[in-house]
């Protein structure tokens, strides 16, 4: 019995990059201080990703600012992270044999050109994850994955100097044509991977006993997460893996709790998946679970890869 769970891999690639489990963090979810990175290369997630950063240290939106439910989370917390100085120098002084993804978020093209030039330097960063979809920021009401000029700027530009693997990380569409279109921009580029889906943004949810929102940020609204999203990550992960590059990775995210639903992100064409929601609810004990979930999900199917039945999804 033992024996059988132990011969099942779940390990992964993302091109050349090595997983030893296809289950890592979310950017944001606990993975801004030193104490959170640290933990999170001492886990057993497949890989490490940062919380998004910028060019100097942000405190981020008044608290509260993040507010969970049964099947759901609310965020606005408005980047709050160290800096990139500091996610550089803390990836320097680690030594690991973990792949790290460093998280970028800019407030302008500009700034995420210059965060990528800043990161080429640096030998310990596996890839980049561009973020294209922080909903939070107050005052700035665009989501740059919304804008398909900004993706085409972006990427006509970074790649004239970038040497870094680089994947994005983008926001939910709710329309097949906005993915098409999305697609068919990153597929004239050498991106590595796309990360689908981020919270879903401008959502509200309220406490009817008091009457009142529930964070304090943007009047209550925020980027919505957990189980209630994951339909919409399926969506977004399947209609992708139909309209990019075929050498274009990806990454599925939202609403994962078990191991079930990491199934479900691989039939879709996932071919690894980061947890946010669930991690910030469990800890850290969340990846040995999902592993050990996903395992035994994987041996009731007669499954012994997750190449068995990656991208396998069955249609009528
Ligand atoms: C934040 C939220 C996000 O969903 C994101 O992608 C980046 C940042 C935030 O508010 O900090």
């Amino acid at each position: 019995m033992k024996e059988i769970i132990n011969k099942i891999d779940i390990s992964t690639k993302i091109k050349n990059i090595k997983l030893s489990s296809c289950i890592m963090n979310a950017s944001g979810a606990l993975c801004s201080t030193e104490k959170e990175l640290s933990d999170l290369l001492d886990s057993s997630s497949g890989a490490l990703v940062t919380k998004s950063c910028t060019s100097d240290l942000r405190n981020g939106n008044p608290k509260p600012r993040y507010f969970e439910w049964n099947v759901g989370s609310i965020n606005s917390m408005g980047l709050p992270n160290l800096g990139i100085d500091f996610y550089i120098n803390f990836l320097k002084r680690k030594k690991t044999n973990k792949p790290v993804f460093l998280s970028i978020s800019g407030f302008s093209l500009k700034e995420n050109l210059y965060l990528i030039k800043k990161a080429n330097l640096i030998e310990n960063i596996s890839a980049l994850e561009i973020n294209f979809s922080c909903p939070n920021i107050l005052n700035r009401k665009k989501i740059f994955g919304y804008d398909s000029l900004y993706v085409y700027k972006f990427l006509k530009n970074v790649f004239k100097f970038n040497k870094k693997p680089l994947g994005i990380k983008l926001p939910p569409y709710f329309n097949e044509i906005h993915i098409k279109n999305i697609s068919s921009i990153i597929n004239r580029y050498p991106v590595m991977f796309v990360t689908c889906v981020n919270s879903i943004p401008n959502g509200l949810y309220i406490n009817s006993d008091t009457e009142s929102v529930v964070i304090r940020p943007n009047n209550g609204f925020g980027g919505i997460g957990g189980e209630i999203i994951k339909p919409f990550g399926l969506a977004n992960v399947s209609k992708f893996f139909s309209f990019l590059r075929k050498d274009i990775y990806i990454i599925g995210c939202g609403g994962i709790s078990s191991g079930k639903d990491i199934f479900d992100y691989i039939l879709c064409g996932a071919s690894a998946v980061q947890i946010g929601t669930q991690f910030i609810k469990e800890g850290i004990s969340v990846f040995d679970r999902l592993k050990k979930e996903l395992k035994n999900f994987l041996k009731k199917k007669n499954y012994f890869s997750i190449k068995n039945f990656f991208g396998n999804l069955k249609k009528f």
